[in-house]
């Protein structure tokens, strides 16, 4: 495996390789990586010669500084799990390599951006969709690997790679679990011992959605069983629960067809703030 730290260092390594014939597949991340990480590496060597992971804590899509501060760096260990998950080429700039001066470049997603993730963190998706670009610009892949557990940010790409004509195929990746539910995430690594055990309880709202849903329950039935069940979890702060169309985003009345109904929730435990979803 090779880590390239320079736009030069790896479109060079790529465009031989591309002159060969491989298909080249892209996990973009922000490091400090775990089995959910893992997973969208392992789907991207199954279908391409080629498995490119970036690592690149990317400071234009964080609207609050203490969280960019607090996000977990920790590159030896992500190149060590990456090694041994049989990626070929890691691609791990410096903000200064990314961004020789700050992007002034704005991308406006219109609906897709007022709600959820994008209502409460203004900006976050202009610098996703900034950084995914050029990484799409530099790598080139036939395929990039997203996954469930930003499924806003699935949207946001799908409508990026249409509106800018890259020439890819986005996969979506399932959510991985720990045992007990709780959506791996760089950021649980900030949880205090008593905030992780109380961490589950925020997929277990889900599932209590969920389990309304199925048995007839109106929206409004769930979404106030979910607002009482963290009424009785206090070490959280709920920011939202919603029942959305997985697809737009936008909040449904009714159930949608099967793979079509999400249910989104973001709440704040301590000083981590945490996500989660369930495509029903
Ligand atoms: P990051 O949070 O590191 O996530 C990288 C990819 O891993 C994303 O596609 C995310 O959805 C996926 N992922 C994270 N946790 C997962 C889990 N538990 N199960 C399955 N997939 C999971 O998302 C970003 O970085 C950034 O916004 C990025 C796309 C790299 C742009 O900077």
């Amino acid at each position: 495996m090779q880590l390239y730290e320079t736009i030069a260092g790896i479109r060079q390594a790529l465009d031989s390789q591309r002159r060969t014939g491989q298909s080249i597949g892209l996990v973009p991340t922000m490091g400090a990586l775990h089995a959910g990480h893992l997973a969208l590496v392992d789907a991207s060597k199954t279908a391409n010669d080629l498995t490119v992971c970036s690592i690149f804590v990317n400071p234009t899509q964080f609207n609050n500084p203490d969280d960019l501060a607090r996000y977990p760096k920790t590159l030896e260990a992500d190149c060590k799990l990456l090694e041994e998950a049989g990626c070929d080429l890691v691609f791990a700039p410096s903000v200064a390599e990314m961004y020789p001066s700050l992007p002034v470049l704005k991308l406006n997603f219109g609906e897709l951006e007022t709600v959820l993730e994008g209502a409460f963190r203004p900006g976050h998706f202009n610098g996703v969709g900034i950084v995914v670009s050029k990484l799409f610009n530099i790598v080139q892949p036939d395929r990039a690997y997203f996954g469930q557990k930003d499924l806003q940010q699935v949207a946001v790409v799908k409508r990026l790679i249409r509106d800018l004509g890259f020439q890819l195929e986005l996969v979506r990746q399932p959510i991985v679990r720990e045992d007990d539910g709780l959506a791996m995430s760089s950021r649980n690594r900030n949880l205090s011992t008593d905030e992780r055990q109380e961490a589950p309880a925020l997929y277990r709202a889900l599932v209590k959605a969920q389990e309304i849903l199925r048995h007839e329950g109106s929206i409004e039935t769930a979404k106030a069983a979910v607002v009482s069940y963290l009424e009785n979890h206090p070490a959280f702060r709920l920011e939202y629960f919603e029942i959305a169309n997985a697809d737009t985003l936008q909040a449904v009345e009714q159930l949608q067809a099967p793979g079509a109904t999400a249910l989104c929730i973001a709440a704040h435990l301590g000083k981590t703030r945490l996500i989660d979803n369930l495509v029903l």
